[in-house]
């Protein structure tokens, strides 16, 4: 599915196929008048006749006698009080499904120029493109006879103010692929290397990246031992990822991401119960929107400095596997009991934290699958958004509202903070059951003391259980939307 932008109306005689917004009130805009000649009156018709209401859900195809375009879809929008996101969303994924374009086509698309009193024609681009990319999406790789796919076509979005949204979007919905292709992936395949080569693969297709992939070894030597403690018990070897992309000019403070790649989450010697267990495959989905979120900045162009981190590790339980009680010494000198080998998403983050300090950085936002806990406060529907500065975590819900990708603020605190004391180190690496999101956040806020930081937890939004089984590709809209801010 391919994406172009268009500032024409009503000149659509080089399509194949049409899609044409009519709202409750039945007024026909230019394009349904010319569409309304060349189908000899047939809308108003159908308008007349009551098949046509201009309400929502309620379409109408056309196939044009004349050929050029062949198919003419009417698609009711409804009130314009009420087109919301949601509605907005399924107009257009149904619109699209009752189309039934074929691979080759043209499609002239005027959805954008819908009557919404909440929606500007750039909310109306970006939903159009997230939402036909998200439709079109499938992850057939290991199937070996993979179901139809999707045609390939050739989108016009007609929106005459929004060019550059139709450009964000269309590198929005691109990484929002990626970052569900790489959730998707198994754990046997995508491990901290396959990251790592991920990333070193982006690195050379831009001139204004370059990779560092520390391994192991200099890890130790650099003092991580708190994130090298998770994947003690694995085979596979840990990694730290780092991407620098220079759009900016040289001394400009970079804006930093930073991800949790723990590319399977077995709890370790804490082990997980058995029932979907397969899930925790998507423990690197923080890494997958980080990277995903990088190939859109080099997509973009964007004229600023970003730095990617990501911490990747598996998380497995083994002879040498770390143990409940161990005490390991983090790059910061800060000294955690770890006990609870499952809470191992704060323990590569910290390490990556301190290593973030070299960048001077703008600010440091980490992503992460980090606690069950958010998904029993905020649901699937809500990132959870933690901060040392009130008006940075105001930013990032800001840049999600923009997007579209719903982001929410809990505290932090030193009531919270004092849960995670120990009696043998200088902080345990668990709180608790009271406010699970916040204590771990509290966890990493004593990391980040040198700099403007916001923590992410996704575990309920990067991905979908049930019948719908998959990575969302959230929050790369917010992440994508927040840097395009700083621009
Ligand atoms: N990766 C999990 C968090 C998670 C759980 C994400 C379920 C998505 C769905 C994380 O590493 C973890 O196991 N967290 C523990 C922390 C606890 C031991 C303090 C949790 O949430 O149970
Ligand atoms: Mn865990
Ligand atoms: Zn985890």
């Amino acid at each position: 599915m391919k994406f172009t932008h268009s500032s024409n109306a009503a000149q659509f005689a080089h399509a194949n196929s049409v899609i044409l917004p009519l709202g409750a009130d039945q007024l026909l805009s230019p394009s349904l008048q010319a569409a309304d000649q060349l189908l000899g009156g047939a809308i108003q018709a159908a308008i007349d006749s009551g098949d046509l209401t201009g309400k929502l859900q309620n379409q109408h195809l056309f196939l044009n006698p004349q050929g050029s375009p062949q198919r003419i879809l009417v698609a009711g929008t409804g009130t314009s009080d009420k087109l919301n996101a949601k509605k907005f969303r399924q107009l257009t994924t149904s619109a699209w499904a009752a189309m039934q374009s074929n691979t080759g086509d043209l499609v002239h698309n005027e959805i954008a120029m819908a009557a919404s009193t909440s929606l500007d024609e750039a909310d109306m681009v970006r939903l159009t493109i997230e939402s036909l990319q998200a439709s079109a999406y499938n992850f057939n790789q290991f199937k070996s006879q993979p179901e139809d796919q999707p045609a390939s076509v050739e989108i016009q979005l007609v929106a005459p103010a929004s060019a550059k949204q139709t450009t964000q979007s269309t590198a929005t919905a691109a990484a929002m692929d990626m970052c569900r292709d790489l959730g998707n992936l198994p754990g046997n395949i995508c491990t901290p290397t396959y990251l790592a080569e991920q990333a070193s693969a982006m690195a050379a297709t831009s001139t204004k990246v370059t990779a560092d992939i520390l391994e192991e070894e200099q890890m130790r030597e650099l003092g991580m031992h708190c994130l090298l403690s998770v994947g003690t018990g694995s085979v596979q070897p840990s990694k730290l990822i780092v991407l620098n992309y220079q759009g900016g000019k040289a001394n400009d403070a970079p804006h930093v991401l930073v991800g949790k790649g723990i590319t399977f989450d077995t709890g370790g010697i804490s082990l997980k119960p058995g029932a979907a267990m397969d899930e925790m495959k998507y423990d690197m989905c923080g890494a997958a929107s980080v990277l995903s979120t990088m190939q859109a900045v080099i997509d973009l162009d964007l004229p600023i400095n970003v730095v990617m981190i990501i911490a990747s590790a598996e998380n497995m339980p083994a002879g040498n596997a770390t143990k409940p009680g161990d005490i390991v010494t983090t790059m910061s000198g800060q000294t955690v009991e770890i006990l609870n080998t499952d809470a191992e998403g704060r323990l590569v983050l910290c390490d990556a934290l301190t290593y973030a300090e070299r960048f001077a950085p703008a600010s440091v936002v980490d992503v992460a699958t980090l606690t069950g806990a958010c998904i029993i406060a905020l649901g699937h529907h809500t990132t959870a958004v933690l901060s040392n500065d009130d008006s940075f975590a105001q930013d990032l819900m800001e840049a999600g509202k923009q997007a579209f990708d719903a982001a929410w603020q809990l505290p932090i605190g030193d009531e919270y903070d004092e849960q995670l004391k120990s009696n043998f180190a200088d902080m345990a690496n668990i709180g608790g059951r009271p406010a699970g999101t916040i204590t771990a956040a509290c966890f990493l806020a004593r990391f980040a003391e040198k700099y403007k930081w916001a923590h992410l937890d996704i575990a309920g939004t990067a991905w979908n259980s049930g019948a719908k089984k998959g990575a969302t590709g959230r929050c790369v809209p917010l992440l994508v939307q927040h840097l395009v801010n700083q621009a």
